[in-house]
């Protein structure tokens, strides 16, 4: 079965592809070649080709992919040809922006259900959901066969939540808890964090040459420091 054996790598990349196929269907555009698949996502157009090559889906010469089927065959893939149901921990700040967002411009993700333990938030809503105790969480996930649910909590409460679903039957876990999550073998976690996004990108600013100059500078001033390789 070839589809068992998609590699991590091809499978981060199908959710960029499904969103550009989503724009061009919405501006009503029947086929996409792999180099304009390439211009918008950045990945080149041999690996999309490979890509989908690999998932059975082959252009036609000249003509390129037909984007409606394309799209087809990455939401069965993914697994979301049905609306995922999914529960957000923690209904702070970033929580609250998540709940929403998702809520309102995923239509692929349906959160079902907010958790805190901060009882002036238990029993309140964000928009239309409604937010319940950690104590539901595990007759909340059983009820509602949740597999895939978003942690939203602070760093030093994120192992405890994390456990807490994974015993519970969670299978996939976006974590935004500056904090490495221990779970079994099955269960997948995704770490998502802009901070350190934001601190590598700052990295490629405009200072970048005058950093560097600067460091090296300091390193000829400091002979203990010599051997770093910054010529
Ligand atoms: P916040 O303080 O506004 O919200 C945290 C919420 O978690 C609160 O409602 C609190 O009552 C709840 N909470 C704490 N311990 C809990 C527990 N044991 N069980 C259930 N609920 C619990 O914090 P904010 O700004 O929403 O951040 C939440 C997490 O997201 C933090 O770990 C923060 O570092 C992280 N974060 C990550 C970002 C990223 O890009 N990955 C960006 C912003 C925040």
């Amino acid at each position: 079965m070839p589809y068992q054996h998609i590699s991590k790598s091809v499978v981060k990349r199908l959710p960029v592809y499904l969103r550009i196929l989503d724009q061009l269907i919405q501006r009503k555009i029947e086929m996409v070649s792999s180099k304009d698949l390439s211009n918008e996502s950045g990945f080149t157009a041999e690996q999309i080709r490979k890509d989908f090559a690999y998932f059975g889906a082959f252009g036609t010469r000249g003509a390129g992919y037909n984007t409606v089927y394309l799209r087809e065959k990455i939401i069965k893939i993914i697994g979301l040809d049905q609306v995922i149901d999914t529960i957000v921990v923690g209904a702070g700040n970033l929580g609250t922006a998540l709940t929403r967002y998702n809520s309102a411009k995923n239509f692929y993700v349906n959160v079902v259900g907010v958790f805190d333990h901060d009882p002036r938030l238990i029993g309140k809503k964000i928009d239309s959901i409604d937010i319940f105790s950690v104590d539901d969480i595990p007759a909340f996930i059983a009820e509602n066969k949740i597999k895939v649910a978003i942690i939203a909590v602070p760093a030093a409460a994120a192992q405890d939540i994390a456990d807490l679903l994974t015993v519970n039957g969670v299978k996939a876990i976006l974590n935004f808890a500056p904090v490495k999550l221990k779970v079994a073998g099955e269960v997948h976690v995704h770490n998502a964090d802009l901070t350190i996004e934001l601190q590598s990108l700052i990295y490629y600013s405009s200072a970048e040459e005058d950093r560097l100059k600067r460091l090296k500078q300091e390193v000829k001033g400091s002979k203990s420091l010599k051997s770093l390789p910054l010529d």
